[in-house]
């Protein structure tokens, strides 16, 4: 063959590739048909070791995991039938959560109890038919699915019995997880800005993309029949990973004055500084999550006694001070309860510093139903290398025993706020503490 036909080939291939117009986001809902995939007990076969990862990852219970049954099931589907604006919202959970059945048309899908292909989620040819995302940046899967005999990946030239393969760059790129870390509401609402955290802190600087912290790379073999090479693992590990999760922020103490008097005061302070995440902490479903810092003296006969955090002055601050007042009110819409009271805001106690950015309905309550949100509040999360100051001014009480007073700090963190997973009886593994860190200092009273 001359070089001028090669040339040719080539040319027209790849023309062919890029230039088909995929329709991306809410265009693409029902333009393929659940046969252009395959499932992925197929890759199983020859890719266990990875499936076995995936397997155990979130990815693949993006559809079936509890909590996104009930939020989808019970108040986004619901939400839509009582309000029809929303309609295109909840069919587009499906395009992050359960990509197939959205690009298939299987809008509302089966609930997970009837195993239907909605179930396999994220899986492994979602994610390796993704070449690319339309528009300026991505969002609302706004990727480009082109699923066929054609597996794209990592790496050049491989050859495989069951697939053609193809080296596509964008895959290594934090932009592609993008696609679906990040989210924009019907109100033009940054719900969830994973990668744009990312890409406005340090590590996207140091060209260290999501991959390096959540697919790391190791000696092995991607395939059964392949040679040992650095394989990217599919851990895919966040916060439903409590080892994950611990030591992300690291906490050190000291108190202003070493030696203070009975009837004296005395100032904590503490560091908070995020060592591991890429992004803010918390990053993702943010609406959901709760990270508070607790902090307790001890006297030395063990009296204990908490104290609240010192307040900064800042505007929106009461939102992120434990409190016992109620919110999320707006559940109400979609569980027919028009004269719902709502919940507890926090369910942590009262007084404790809470690291977080709420989400507000249009009347200014916090919301849980991202959908729904019409502002946000001050974001007082942890950026990525951040390291934050919070002071606790103590006077020492009159009760309190002279000797050794040791003061702790516990950051702790709920993937769900405990009273909407209790109301909405979702199961105790969402809102469970999980330890972040601890800290410690003391100081002596003397009389
Ligand atoms: C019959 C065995 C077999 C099956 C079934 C199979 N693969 Fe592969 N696959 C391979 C082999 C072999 C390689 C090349 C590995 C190497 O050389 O390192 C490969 C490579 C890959 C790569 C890497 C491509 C690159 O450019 O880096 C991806 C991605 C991939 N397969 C995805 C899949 C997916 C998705 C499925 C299921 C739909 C699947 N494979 C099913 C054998 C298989
Ligand atoms: C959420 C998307 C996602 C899912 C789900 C996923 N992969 Fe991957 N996979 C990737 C990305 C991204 C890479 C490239 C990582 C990199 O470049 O650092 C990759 C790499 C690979 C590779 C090449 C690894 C290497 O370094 O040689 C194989 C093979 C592969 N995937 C197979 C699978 C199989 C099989 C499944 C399902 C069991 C699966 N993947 C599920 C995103 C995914
Ligand atoms: C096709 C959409 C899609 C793509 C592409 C995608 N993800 Fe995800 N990812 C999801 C969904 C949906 C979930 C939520 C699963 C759940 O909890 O329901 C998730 C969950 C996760 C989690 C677990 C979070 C937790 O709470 O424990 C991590 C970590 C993650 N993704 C990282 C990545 C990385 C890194 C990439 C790029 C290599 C990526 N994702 C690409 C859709 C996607
Ligand atoms: C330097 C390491 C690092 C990088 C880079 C990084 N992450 Fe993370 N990520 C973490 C750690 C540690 C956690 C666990 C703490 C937490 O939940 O935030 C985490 C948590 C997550 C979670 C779970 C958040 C939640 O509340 O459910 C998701 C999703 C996620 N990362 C996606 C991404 C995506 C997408 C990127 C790239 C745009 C990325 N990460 C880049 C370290 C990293
Ligand atoms: C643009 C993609 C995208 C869209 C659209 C989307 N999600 Fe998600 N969703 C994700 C990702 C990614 C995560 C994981 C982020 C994290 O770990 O915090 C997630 C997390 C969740 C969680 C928390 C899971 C857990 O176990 O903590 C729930 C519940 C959820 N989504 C429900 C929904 C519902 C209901 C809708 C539609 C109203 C929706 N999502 C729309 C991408 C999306």
């Amino acid at each position: 063959m001359n070089t001028y036909k090669l040339f040719t080939i080539i040319l027209f291939s790849t023309v062919q590739l890029f230039s088909q117009s995929i329709p991306t986001g809410d265009h693409a809902l029902g333009t393929k048909s659940y046969d252009d995939f395959e499932v992925s007990e197929v890759c199983q076969s020859c890719h266990n070791d990875i499936y076995q990862q995936w397997k155990q990852s979130m990815m693949s219970q993006s559809y079936t995991h509890h909590w996104d049954e009930i939020e989808y099931f019970e108040l986004a589907v619901p939400h839509s039938e009582v309000d029809p604006k929303f309609k295109p919202v909840a069919d587009g959970c499906n395009g992050c959560h359960t990509p197939m059945a959205f690009l298939a048309g299987d809008v509302t899908p089966p609930r997970p109890e009837e195993n239907s292909r909605a179930n396999d989620g994220v899986n492994c040819e979602v994610c390796h038919s993704i070449k690319g995302f339309e528009g300026k940046e991505p969002f609302n899967f706004n990727y480009i699915s082109d699923p066929g005999d054609v597996k794209f990946g990592p790496k050049d030239q491989l050859e495989s019995p069951h697939h053609s393969t193809l080296k596509i760059d964008f895959m290594s790129e934090a932009s592609y997880c993008g696609t679906c870390h990040n989210e924009k509401n019907p109100e033009n609402i940054w719900v969830k800005s994973t990668q744009l955290e990312w890409l406005e802190g340090p590590y996207s600087k140091e060209q260290v993309p999501c991959h390096q912290c959540h697919m790391p790379k190791a000696l092995g073999k991607n395939s059964i029949m392949s040679e040992k090479d650095m394989v990217a693992q599919h851990l895919f590990h966040g916060a439903h990973d409590p080892g994950k999760v611990a030591g992300v922020v690291e906490i050190r103490m000291h108190p202003s004055e070493r030696e203070v008097e009975i009837d004296g005061a005395v100032t904590i302070n503490v560091q908070l500084f995020n060592a591991k995440t890429g992004h803010k902490f918390p990053t993702g479903s943010v609406e959901d999550r709760i990270l508070w810092l607790d902090v307790t003296a001890t006297d030395s006969e063990g009296r204990v006694y908490h104290l609240p955090v010192d307040k900064k002055g800042f505007k929106g601050e009461e939102y992120t001070i434990g409190s016992d007042e109620l919110a999320y009110v707006d559940m109400g819409i979609p569980l027919r309860l028009p004269d719902f009271k709502g919940v507890q805001r926090d369910g942590i106690p009262v007084g404790s510093r809470i690291f977080r950015m709420p989400y507000f309905d249009k009347n200014g309550i916090m919301t849980i139903m991202q959908w729904n949100t019409h502002t946000l509040g001050t974001d007082y999360r942890i950026g990525p290398r951040e390291t934050k100051i919070e002071t606790y001014t103590f006077e020492i009480p009159i009760d309190a025993a002279p000797g050794i007073m040791n003061f702790d700090a516990t950051l702790n963190y709920q993937l769900l706020v405990k009273p909407v997973a209790d109301y909405l009886k979702v199961p105790l593994e969402e809102s469970e503490i999980i330890l972040v860190n601890t800290g410690s200092t003391w100081i002596e009273i003397y009389e």
